[in-house]
């Protein structure tokens, strides 16, 4: 990405913005699952890049270099196992795991000696979505023996419960929609019974407009579309799926347009920042889902960029809108405390805007004159005039911080 020289840059490489770590707002009682998601989740998840393989030295391995690597420092915290940890229930209805995780109270004292947190999985229907144990009619069980492991994260994902929506209401949309919301409720009533703070994610492909209900039956985070992939179109497809739910989201309660894909498949480096940008932009989790140990050292840059993740952890919380969209470049905005503003400008398309250079179009952001911030992947200082000339690579984007927007 680069800006033209019509632009004034200063090469002040510590700009005047500074990254805001505010203590978080103060925790209201009442709003009980704020307490433990005021900002997003940011963590590591295995299924993105293990998927069915993960065992327990995986994530043993993957807390370990989320300590040495500096994500922990960052902000990273949840270490969250999905699917295929499950053994089978006992003659009680006592789930064990599978011999991949021969100890998972171990494994959650070694995770949080660590200083970080585990999350695990589950489904509210019999099978998971690889087939493994799931908790239907087991829940309270369930919710009681991942608080006796000092569980601190549960994604709770559909999967073989919609053939029991179909079977007991055959074709009655409303009333399998409220079957889900009702095997949602029971988790979260069995969650909140244990005493234990425990993230509540809801993993149910952004159907039924679930950003409509899901805070009401406790989630603090909830898909918003189907599995995203390590490649571009997927990403992007995700994206666009993400205009017009910035009103559901904030403290507590998040849209998430699923796991990171950072450093997986063959995304390039701009692929790479591009997907990060936006997904801070967008409040989403942040949660890695790529081979902590041996990831290459820009990757880890890109994870670890401190003004991109204090975009995404902003304490206002108020998730980045779609300005505009010229053709394959959109602009998007965030609102940050103290009236500060972020601002993406995302070349999604195939082309090079070389010879033909995007234009900013200020006043359809509400700025009025030049606009002195911060170019977040570079670091320099630059100052944003209106109809300035952008050269974007493609599928690379201009991520800027304005601490004072005019
Ligand atoms: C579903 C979810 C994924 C993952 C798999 C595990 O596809 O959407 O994120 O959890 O199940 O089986």
């Amino acid at each position: 990405m680069r800006v033209l020289t019509s632009v004034s840059i200063a090469a002040f490489a510590l700009a005047s913005v500074a990254v805001t770590s505010q203590p978080p707002a103060q925790k209201t009682l009442s709003e009980e699952h704020a307490t433990v998601a005021r900002t997003p989740p940011m963590g590591w998840n295995s299924w993105n890049y293990f998927h069915r393989n993960v065992t327990e030295q995986d994530v043993k391995a993957a807390a370990d270099a989320m300590v040495a690597n500096g994500m922990r420092d960052a902000g990273y915290v949840y270490v969250n196992i999905d699917d295929t940890w499950e053994g089978t229930r006992n003659a009680e209805g006592v789930l064990s795991t599978n011999s991949k995780f021969p100890d998972m109270k171990g494994l959650a004292d070694y995770v949080h000696s660590k200083g970080l947190k585990l999350g695990i999985y589950s489904s509210p229907g019999p099978k998971t979505c690889a087939g493994f144990a799931g908790s239907y009619g087991h829940e309270k069980q369930d919710a009681d023996l991942y608080a006796s492991w000092g569980i601190d994260y549960l994604k709770y994902d559909l999967c073989s419960y919609r053939s029991i929506m179909q079977k007991e209401a055959p074709n009655d949309k409303p009333a399998q929609m409220h079957m889900m919301i009702a095997a949602y409720t029971k988790m979260d009533k069995a969650l909140k019974a244990t005493g234990r703070p425990i993230v509540f994610s809801l993993c149910q492909y952004g159907w039924d407009a679930v950003w409509e209900w899901a805070p009401s039956v406790g989630g603090n985070l909830w898909r918003t579309t189907g599995d995203i992939q390590p490649n571009w179109n997927r990403i992007y497809a995700i994206l666009e799926q993400q205009a017009g739910l910035a009103k559901y989201a904030g403290p507590g309660h998040w849209n998430d347009p699923d796991m990171l894909e950072v450093g997986n498949g063959r995304l390039t480096l701009a692929e790479n920042r591009s997907h990060f940008s936006m997904w801070a932009m967008l409040a989403a989790p942040l949660l890695a889902g790529n081979d902590l140990p041996n990831m290459k050292p820009e990757v880890l840059k890109i994870l670890t960029n401190r003004d991109v993740i204090a975009i995404d952890q902003d304490p206002l919380g108020q998730q980045a809108k779609r300005a505009y969209a010229d053709g394959e470049v959109e602009v998007w905005t965030r609102h940050l405390e103290h009236g500060a503003l972020a601002i993406a400008v995302l070349n999604a398309g195939a082309d090079r805007y070389a010879s033909h250079p995007f234009h900013l179009d200020l006043a359809r952001l509400g700025l009025h004159g030049p606009q002195k911030g911060k170019n977040l992947w570079s670091g320099k200082e630059v100052t944003l005039t209106n109809d300035m000339p952008i050269e974007i690579a493609s599928h690379d984007i201009l991520l800027v911080r304005i601490p004072s927007p005019k």
